[in-house]
């Protein structure tokens, strides 16, 4: 028995160097969540390898050296990667999903692309699986594969987990495929959410769109029963809660400490994405200097924002407005010993981060809409013997299990400022109390917790039908 987690992005990715190519880890939660993730089973990934080649014999080498780690790659061509990655899945989805209507595009290249690279990905799991097999598939990329799978292997286990929010039926509507994408999911047995409002738009979404009844948490669809649930997605507690016991770590820490001795910090790390809200972080911190004048020359803010998605003109966008933003910051307030906004436009490595999360006295995550939101657990997950203030946007899935964090709503930027000042004020006793509750709960619930809890659902559904239908 195999487990395939199939994702539209593999945990590492080929990159060309000279007339070869070397593989490095891919960037996001999703792949470093999951590839840290334990399991019983034998453990297979199927995904792109993160570049466009069309060429035959770079193919086949690609694909032999990542076949050695049980990683099986997907080639997309550069269209397929403009209309189903950029097209369908980041500038269709992604925007609605994240309940920013205006940047939704409907193109009926775009639907055709995502249908068919779907199908690509279909093609690729029957080559590989057999029946006692389990697919486990990620994400709003790949909405349509559990159906064509059922289709072809009707035996087939399948379970699919939503990673960013499920919007409400009234906005999910709006999708000429609405139809076709409810109708995909519904081909997994079980599929999950990372919170109850997530699951149930989606409940709302299928019994208005596809006239399908759910009792509670199952709908019985003509050969099987399907079922939902709210699992939310947790990090490897143990690696971020002990990197500073690390000496690579410990020693980019007490660099940090020398640069920042006179300053506190603000931490902010994410990718560049307009659901992030770095342009109304920008701008409370702003008023927040503005209200708090004492706390000029005292406080600088650190952005980390990783290059993303670029080519789709809704982000380049964005970049410009988030240079010009920090440059008009900057340029209000500097002095020759101190700048307010320390700006880095790239990704940052374990031990960098993890020193940063260590050293940093708060951490500002305020996306305006967020599926869960993992740099908030790392960076509390991170704290030891050095507690810091989380603020945390109300808008992020993570908010449910984060109750003590400042929690905040990201669209006002005056609450952002409060915020600020709020945090910069505590007492280090309240930090060390807020903090210690949350790791206590992030211990418990971590990556590895969340992948066993929802297999043993799957598992249990993949029973019950059994059961009813005799087998
Ligand atoms: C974020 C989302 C994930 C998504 C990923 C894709 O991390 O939370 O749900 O799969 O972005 O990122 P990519 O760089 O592959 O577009």
């Amino acid at each position: 028995m195999k487990l395939y987690i199939v994702a539209n992005r593999l945990p590492v990715k080929a990159v060309p160097r000279q007339d070869s190519y070397t593989f490095v880890r891919s960037e996001g939660g999703l792949a470093t969540g999951l590839d840290s993730l334990q399991i019983s089973m034998e453990k297979h990934w199927i995904g792109w390898p993160g570049v466009c080649v069309d060429n035959a014999r770079q193919q086949i080498e690609i694909r032999q050296h990542l076949e050695t780690m049980d990683f099986h790659p997907i080639f997309l061509s550069e269209e397929q990667y403009h209309d189903y990655y950029e097209g369908y899945s980041n500038s269709t989805i992604w925007p609605l999903c994240h309940y920013f209507f205006s940047h939704t595009t409907v193109r009926k290249e775009y639907w055709e692309s995502y249908q068919k690279v779907n199908a690509l990905f279909c093609d690729e799991i029957c080559k590989q699986v057999g029946s006692g097999d389990w697919v486990w598939i990620q994400d709003y990329q790949l909405m349509l594969l559990p159906g064509m799978l059922r289709k072809r292997m009707p035996n087939l286990h399948i379970g699919y987990f939503h990673h960013i929010p499920f919007p409400s039926y009234e906005l999910f509507r709006i999708l000429p495929e609405r139809a076709e994408l409810l109708n995909g999911l519904m081909g997994a047995d079980f599929i999950g959410f990372h919170t109850h409002d997530y699951m149930r738009y989606f409940i709302n979404a299928v019994e208005r769109v596809l006239h399908i009844k759910f009792d509670l948490d199952e709908a019985q669809t003509d050969s099987r029963i399907v079922r939902v649930n709210a699992l939310p997605m947790g990090i490897n507690y143990e690696l971020y809660n002990h990197s500073s016991a690390t000496p690579k770590v410990w020693s980019e820490i007490e660099k940090k400490r020398i640069l920042f001795r006179n300053h506190k910090l603000l931490l902010s790390v994410d990718r560049l994405d307009y659901s992030k809200g770095i342009l109304h972080r920008l701008q409370g911190f702003e008023t927040f200097l503005e209200r708090h004048p004492e706390y000029q020359g005292k406080v600088t803010l650190a952005m980390v924002i990783v290059p993303s998605r670029d080519h789709v003109e809704s982000y380049a966008g964005l970049k410009t407005k988030i240079d010009e933003t920090i440059g008009r910051i900057n340029g209000r307030y500097s002095d020759i010993n101190w700048t307010p906004v320390c700006y880095f436009y790239h990704g940052f490595s374990f031990e960098e981060l993890t020193a940063m999360y260590f050293v940093a006295d708060v951490a500002l995550v305020t996306p305006l809409r967020d599926g869960m939101n993992l740099v908030a657990k790392e960076y509390v997950a991170t704290k030891v013997n050095n507690p810091g203030v989380l603020v945390l946007s109300e808008m992020a899935g993570a908010a449910v299990e984060l109750a003590d964090a400042i929690q905040i709503n990201p669209n006002d930027t005056d609450q952002i400022a409060d915020a600020i000042f709020t945090a910069l004020q505590m007492p280090y006793e309240e930090q060390a109390k807020r903090i210690s509750k949350m790791q206590a709960i992030l211990s418990v619930q971590t990556v590895n917790k969340w992948a066993a809890d929802f297999m043993e659902e799957w598992k249990n559904v993949v029973d019950k039908n059994q059961y009813l239908s005799g087998k």
